[in-house]
C-alpha cells in the first residue's frame, strides 16, 4: 500500500516537472509579451502538470480506466475555467498597464499626470503613486524655472533702463563740454565722475549676484571677531551717515568670533548699513548690533525708516525689488539685498527683516566659530 502510494507521487511528480519544462520554455519564449498570455500559460501548466501526472498513473496502470475518465473529465472542467480566469485577470492587468502607459506619455507631453482611476495591482498602484510624486516635482521644478525666468527677463529690462537714464546724462554732459557751452565744466566734471561712480557700482553689483546665482562665489572664510568686521563697516559707512546727517550706534556688539570671508562679510554690512541710512530721515539713528543667541551671532541693522509695508516684507530681498511707495526714491538697481541674502546663504546663515517701531530691522544669522 505504502509502496503504490510512493509509486504514485513518484510519477505524479515526473508528470509535473515535465509539464513545469515545458512550460518554462513557453514563459521564456514569451517573455516580452502580454503579461495575459503569462498567466493563460502559467493557468495551462497547472492543468497540464495534473493531466501529465495522471496520464503517467494510469499508463502504470495504478488507476482505474473509468477513474481515468472521471479525472480526465475534471481536469478538462478545471482548465475552462481556469484559463477564463488566467484571461479575465490578464485582460484587466493589460487594461491597467495601457491606462498607466497613456498617462505617462501625457506626462512626457504635456507635463501633467493624472494617475488611472484605479490600478489593477499593488504595484501598478505603487507604480503610479510614484510617477504622481514625480509629475508633482516635475511641475514644481517647471514653475520654479519659469519663476526664475521671469525674473531674469524683469532684472534685464529694469538693468537696462537703469543704464540707459545715466548715460544719457552723461551724454548731454559731455556734448555741452564738448561744444564749449558751459560756464563752469569743474562742476560738470564732477558730475560726470558720480555718474561713472555709481554706473561701475552697479555693474560690479551685477557681476556679483551673477557670481552669487551662478554658485561660483568662491569664499575664503577666516576666523574674526564680529566686533572687527561691525567696527570696519561703521567706519566706513561714516562719511555717508554724516552726509545724511544720520547717527550711526553701536548697540551693543559681542566679541563673538565668526568663520566668514571678510571681503564678502564687509559686502553684506556695507549694503545694509548705506539702505538703513539713506532710508533714514535726519536728526534720526541707524543702530548696530551683534549678539551671540546659541551656537549662531545675530548681525543687526535697525533704521528709523517708519516700516515697511507688511505686503512688502517677503519681497525686499528678491533681485531687482525696490518698493512700490513713493517715500523712498529708487537709490540703486535694487540688487543689494539680494546679493546680502546670497553672500549669506553661501556662508550657512539666513538673512530676514522685520519691522520695529518707528523702523525696520534687518538681521543676519551667521554660523559661530566653535
Ligand atoms: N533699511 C531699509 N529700510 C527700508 N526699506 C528698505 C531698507 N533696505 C531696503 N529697503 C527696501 O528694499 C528695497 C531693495 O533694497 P536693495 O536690494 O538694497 O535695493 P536698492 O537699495 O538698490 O533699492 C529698497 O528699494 C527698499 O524699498
Ligand atoms: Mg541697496
Amino acid at each position: 500500500m505504502l509502496g503504490d502510494t510512493l509509486l504514485i507521487a513518484l510519477y505524479a511528480l515526473i508528470g509535473a516537472v515535465a509539464a513545469g519544462l515545458g512550460g518554462a520554455v513557453v514563459l521564456r519564449l514569451l517573455r516580452r509579451r502580454s503579461v495575459a498570455l503569462s498567466l493563460a500559460v502559467v493557468a495551462a501548466v497547472t492543468i497540464a502538470a495534473m493531466l501529465g501526472g495522471t496520464l503517467l498513473v494510469a499508463w502504470a496502470m495504478l488507476l482505474s480506466d473509468h477513474d481515468l475518465w472521471v479525472v480526465t473529465t475534471v481536469c478538462a472542467m478545471a482548465a475552462v475555467v481556469s484559463l477564463v480566469v488566467a484571461l479575465v485577470l490578464g485582460r484587466s492587468v493589460v487594461r491597467g498597464s495601457r491606462a498607466l502607459a497613456e498617462a505617462t506619455r501625457a506626462l512626457g507631453d504635456e507635463g501633467s499626470f493624472t494617475p488611472p482611476s484605479a490600478a489593477p495591482t499593488a504595484e501598478l498602484a505603487e507604480l503610479s503613486r510614484q510617477l504622481a510624486a514625480t509629475s508633482a516635482k516635475l511641475t514644481a521644478s517647471r514653475e520654479r524655472e519659469r519663476a526664475l525666468e521671469a525674473s531674469r527677463r524683469e532684472l534685464v529690462a529694469w538693468i537696462s533702463h537703469d543704464l540707459r537714464t545715466p548715460l544719457a546724462g552723461l551724454r548731454a554732459m559731455t556734448e555741452a563740454l564738448e561744444d564749449g557751452m558751459v560756464e563752469d565744466p569743474a562742476v560738470y566734471h564732477t558730475r560726470i565722475g558720480a555718474e561713472v561712480e555709481r554706473m561701475s557700482d552697479m555693474v560690479s553689483d551685477l557681476f556679483e549676484l551673477s557670481r552669487i546665482q551662478a554658485g561660483v562665489l568662491a569664499l575664503s572664510p577666516t576666523r574674526m571677531s564680529v566686533y572687527d568686521l561691525v567696527g570696519d563697516a561703521i567706519a566706513g559707512a561714516d562719511a555717508l551717515a554724516r552726509e545724511h546727517k544720520v547717527r550711526l550706534v553701536d548697540d551693543g556688539v559681542e566679541p563673538v568670533p565668526v568663520e566668514v570671508d571678510g571681503r564678502e562679510m564687509s559686502r553684506v554690512l556695507a549694503n545694509l548699513l548705506v539702505n538703513a541710512i539713506r532710508r533714514t530721515p535726519a536728526d534720526s539713528t541707524v543702530a548696530v548690533s551683534a549678539r551671540r543667541d546659541a551656537d549662531s551671532v545675530v548681525l543687526s541693522v535697525t533704521d528709523g525708516c517708519g516700516g515697511i509695508p507688511p505686503e512688502d516684507l517677503p519681497r525686499v530681498f528678491d533681485t531687482g525689488w525696490r518698493g512700490t511707495h513713493a517715500r523712498t526714491p529708487p537709490a540703486g538697481a535694487g540688487l543689494g539685498l539680494a546679493i546680502v541674502r546670497g553672500i549669506v546663504e553661501a556662508h550657512r546663515g539666513q538673512a530676514a527683516v522685520r519691522n520695529v517701531p518707528g523702523g525696520c530691522r534687518f538681521e543676519v544669522r551667521l554660523p559661530a566659530a566653535s
